[in-house]
């Protein structure tokens, strides 16, 4: 239509206007927490590339956590910062294991607050790979029964969700299984179905202090070039009964989320990772963005690409400015 005929402008007239007219919407009920879990007690470290980020010994974890639930968050995703590795992952899948003891103790605190734990090994194994190690190559099947122990430990403990994201092929399936053998058949499974090799994981390398100590991680992890693939991996892991789908990270991939979004029913998760918050906040601090307003951007975007929900470290500053 001819101009002045068509005049968009006409529903931004107003804030009221434009909150009815708004086609995509935040709410705290989106949002995901990661937390990162370590030994000892009374520890609250800051992660010096993540302003208000730490990682906490489980006691100082509880006084955290009873924040976000009173924020309204429903859920919190579990990292574990170990003192002890090894060359199998043995603290990774014990009983009495750090996140094991994390879990426990928080859902006894929080038996409502939905509790997620990653599964991967890179933060338990000496050499920092997300699998078993031969020479320099990374073992896929052997690292699976790992992944599936380590699964059924978090479950055994009361995680209510279980999120592996080692890119190892057929986790999920290996996973899936161990769970229900053990009894575990309602836990589901949140997969990393598309996480790519990518640069944005740097802060996160210094908070979970697991990054690899030879080589990097793109014989597993995806090359950030390619989409179709990533169709690919998220529609195994549905083919898998992957509960949860999952992009990585975000406001690089928006592409890759609406594809896969498109391909499947099920819920899309997107991570916005910690170079993203990193990224943020570097810019805020020099005063060339301000935080907020391009926080809750990139999480719309990240929602109007088509995720039904966003794991990051923005989620309690998110939520106290979504609080009614
Ligand atoms: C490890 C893992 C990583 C992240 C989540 N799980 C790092 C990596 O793969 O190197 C990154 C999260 C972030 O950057 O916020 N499997």
């Amino acid at each position: 239509m001819p101009f002045p005929t068509a005049r968009p402008r006409r529903l931004r007239a107003s804030a009221t206007l434009r909150r009815m007219v708004r086609e995509t919407h935040l709410r705290v009920d989106d949002l995901i927490y990661p937390m990162f879990i370590t030994e000892g007690s009374g520890v609250r470290n800051p992660v010096t590339s993540m302003p208000e980020v730490h990682q906490f010994s489980i006691d100082e974890a509880l006084k955290e956590v009873a924040e976000v639930a009173g924020l309204g968050i429903p859920a919190i995703d579990l990292f574990g910062v170990p003192h002890e590795k090894d060359l199998e992952g043995r603290h990774a899948t014990a009983e009495g294991g750090l996140i094991q003891r994390a879990v426990r103790e928080i859902k006894r605190r929080f038996p409502e607050l939905v509790v997620m734990t990653d599964v991967c090994l890179c933060e338990w194994l000496s050499h920092g790979h997300c699998g078993l190690v031969r020479g320099e190559s990374i073992m896929n099947d052997e690292t699976l029964p790992v992944l599936a122990r380590m699964a059924v430990s978090h479950a055994r403990a009361g995680a209510d969700l279980v999120s592996p994201s080692d890119m190892m092929d057929g986790r999920v399936a290996a996973i899936r299984q161990a769970l229900d053998a053990e009894g575990f058949e309602h836990v589901p499974i949140m997969a990393y179905s598309a996480k790519f090799a990518s640069g944005f994981y740097g802060p996160f390398r210094e908070a979970a202090q697991g990054a690899p100590q030879f080589g990097d991680r793109s014989t597993y992890q995806m090359d950030p070039a390619n989409g179709r693939e990533a169709l690919k991996e998220a529609l195994l892991d549905v083919a898998e009964d992957a509960d949860i789908v999952m992009v990585k990270p975000a406001l690089p991939y928006l592409d890759i989320v609406w594809r896969v979004r498109q391909e499947t029913h099920l819920p899309v998760a997107a991570y916005n990772v910690s170079g993203e918050y990193a990224m943020l906040w570097a810019a805020a601090r020099a005063g060339w963005l301000e935080l907020e307003r391009t926080m809750m951007e990139s999480l719309v975007g990240i929602r109007r690409a088509g995720a039904d929900l966003i794991l990051t470290y923005f989620a309690k500053r998110a939520a106290r400015l979504l609080k009614p």
